[in-house]
């Protein structure tokens, strides 16, 4: 078993998750309401990615004998004022995500949860990996500022993840 402690902590990891997909999804519709199906494409892929990772934590629980708590899940925004404004909003999510797992490595630690610690560590590299792809769209978009083509073209793009 993790301790009480640290079983709280990753409850309100899975909390965190699940809000994490339902902004994405809220994302996805937002888009899909303008017509840019692949914008729509890329935030409903990243909604089933914070739905795994919310899993993957039930199941350390219930493989360690915790109890899982599923908590109601808050409200999120739903609309945006461009595609530069939510994938900079995804960024930010993102980084304050970092920071909870880093929070969780720490407790860990200081309770010399190996095993715990190690199942972090996967999400520790998947939050390097989930920032730097926010980064790069980032960067994409503001070079492409308000040029139709350009949106039209990363619209493409991004409708191409599965
Ligand atoms: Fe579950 Fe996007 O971190």
């Amino acid at each position: 078993m993790v301790s009480k402690n640290l079983e709280t902590a990753i409850n309100n990891q899975i909390n965190a998750e699940f809000w994490s997909a339902y902004l994405y999804l809220s994302m996805s519709v937002h888009f899909a309401n303008k017509g840019l199906s692949g914008l729509a494409n890329w935030f409903k892929v990243q909604f089933e990615e914070e739905q795994e990772h919310a899993i993957k934590f039930m199941n350390y629980l219930i493989e360690r004998g915790n109890k899982v708590e599923l908590k109601p899940v808050e409200k999120v925004p739903t609309s945006w004022d461009s595609a530069l404004a939510a994938f900079q909003d995804t960024l930010e999510h993102e980084k304050v995500v970092t920071g909870l797992i880093h929070n969780l490595v720490k407790i860990a630690r200081e309770e010399n949860d190996y095993a715990t610690e190690n199942v972090l560590q996967w999400f520790v590299n998947e939050q390097v990996e989930e920032e730097g792809t926010a980064q790069g769209i980032v960067e994409k978009l503001k070079l492409i500022g308000s040029n139709t083509f350009g949106i039209y073209t990363i619209d493409k793009e991004l409708g191409q993840r599965s």
